[in-house]
C-alpha cells in the first residue's frame, strides 16, 4: 500500500521504519553505563511531549512508514499512566510494533494494564543476578523487584527479552549465569556492548567487551551456537540458537561491527526533538511547531529534515570522534 506522505528514505537509501519514542530522561535507578551519579534535575513536566502530541507525530509518521514504535527513557514507567500512552498508540492502524525497553522495576504491578492495552514486546535491562554487582552497576537496590518484572512478563502474552551490558572489571563474570537465566525462562538474551553514552564520559575501549569475546565465553559453556538467518536486514542483533535449541542468544555491537549501513531508526526525545542518531549532534524540534498548530504535512516535513541529514555512520572508532553532549538517558535507548 502506498504511504500518505513520502517515505523516511535518507540519502543512503536507508528506509525509516521503526521509532524510538523516550517518554521521559527520569529513572529510578543510575546504571554507570548511563546516568551519572548524581543528577541534576529530570525535565520538568511542562517540557515533555505530551501524550496527544505524541499519538499525534507517530500517528503522521505511521503514514510515512513507520510500523515499529518502541517507548523507551530514562525509565519509560516513570511516567505516569503510560498504559494510556500505549493504548492511543495500539489505535494507531499502521504500527505493527509496540515495543518498550524497561529496566523492569515496576513492570509487575504494570503489566496487565500494559498488555490490555495493546503494548506486544517488552525488553528488560538485566545485567547481573547478584544483589551486590546490581548495586554496583545501579548505584541502586532492586534486583528483587526486577526479577519479579521478569516474572511477570515472562508469565504475560507479550514477547520478552533480555538485555545485558557488560562491563569489564565489573559484571564478567555474571555472563554464564544470565544466559543460563535466560535459558531456564525460554526468554531470547541479548547482549550489547558498552557505547560512549555515559553521562560520566568514563567509557574507554578497554571497558567494552566484545560480542565476539562473550560469542566465545559462552559457547565454552554450552557448545558451538549455531547463526540464525534473520528476514530484517536492519535488526542490529546476530542471533543464535544454542546446541539444544532452549532459549537464544543476541549480539548487539555497535561498537566492534557497527550496523548503521542497515539503520532504519529515527527517535523522538522526551522533550519532543527528533533525531537520526544516538550520536547525532543535531536535533529537530517538533514539540514547539506541534504546540503552535503545526499540520500533519508540517510534522512529516521536520522528519523527513531530520532523516536527510543523517550521516553514514557514528564514527566511534574515528580519530576525532567525540560523544554526543546528550547522554543514553537523555537521549533514549
Ligand atoms: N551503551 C550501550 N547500551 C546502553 N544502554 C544504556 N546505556 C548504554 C550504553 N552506554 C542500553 C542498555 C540498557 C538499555 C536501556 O539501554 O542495554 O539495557
Ligand atoms: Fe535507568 Fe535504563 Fe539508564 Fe539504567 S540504563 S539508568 S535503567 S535509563
Amino acid at each position: 500500500m502506498p504511504s500518505e506522505y513520502p517515505y523516511l528514505i535518507d540519502q543512503y537509501q536507508r528506509m525509516h521504519t521503526s521509532l524510538r519514542v523516550s517518554v521521559t530522561d527520569a529513572c529510578n535507578i543510575r546504571c554507570r553505563y548511563c546516568m551519572p551519579e548524581k543528577v541534576h534535575g529530570f525535565l520538568p513536566r511542562d517540557r515533555l511531549l505530551d501524550f496527544e502530541s505524541i499519538a499525534r507525530v507517530v500517528s503522521v509518521l505511521g503514514r510515512a512508514g513507520i510500523e515499529k514504535v518502541r517507548l523507551t527513557g530514562g525509565e519509560p514507567l516513570m511516567r505516569p499512566d503510560l498504559p494510556r500512552l500505549v493504548g492511543m498508540l495500539s489505535r494507531i492502524v499502521s504500527i505493527r510494533q509496540l515495543a518498550m525497553t524497561t529496566n523492569g522495576m515496576m513492570l509487575a504491578e504494570s503489566i496487565d494494564a500494559l498488555v490490555a492495552s495493546g503494548l506486544t514486546h517488552v525488553n528488560i535491562s538485566l545485567d547481573t543476578l547478584r544483589e551486590k554487582g546490581f548495586q554496583q552497576i545501579s548505584r541502586r537496590d532492586g534486583l528483587e523487584q526486577v526479577l519479579s518484572g521478569i516474572a511477570a512478563a515472562v508469565r504475560s502474552p507479550l514477547q520478552v527479552r533480555l538485555n545485558a551490558l557488560v562491563l569489564r572489571g565489573i559484571n564478567l563474570e555474571d555472563v554464564i549465569p544470565l544466559v543460563r537465566f535466560a535459558r531456564e525462562q525460554g526468554v531470547v538474551i541479548r547482549f550489547i556492548e558498552f557505547m560512549p553514552l555515559d553521562a560520566d564520559r568514563a567509557w574507554s575501549e578497554s571497558q567494552v567487551v566484545s560480542g565476539e569475546e562473550l560469542r566465545g565465553i559462552v559457547e565454552q559453556e554450552f557448545g558451538e551456537l549455531r547463526p540464525v538467518v534473520s528476514a530484517d536486514l536492519s535488526q542490529p542483533s546476530r542471533d543464535f540458537q544454542f546446541p539444544d535449541g532452549k532459549g537464544g542468544i543476541g549480539f548487539i555491537d555497535p561498537v566492534s561491527q557497527p550496523f548503521c549501513r542497515d539503520c532504519n531508526r529515527l527517535r523522538l526525545t522526551a522533550d519532543g526533538k527528533f533525531r537520526n542518531c544516538l550520536f547525532g549532534r543535531q536535533e529537530w524540534d517538533v514539540r514547539g511547531p506541534v504546540m503552535r498548530g503545526a499540520s500533519d504535512a508540517e510534522i512529516h516535513r521536520i522528519a523527513m529534515d531530520c532523516v536527510h541529514a543523517k550521516f553514514a555512520s557514528h564514527g566511534i572508532s574515528d580519530r576525532g570522534f567525540s560523544p554526543p553532549e546528550r547522554a543514553m538517558y537523555q537521549i533514549g535507548g
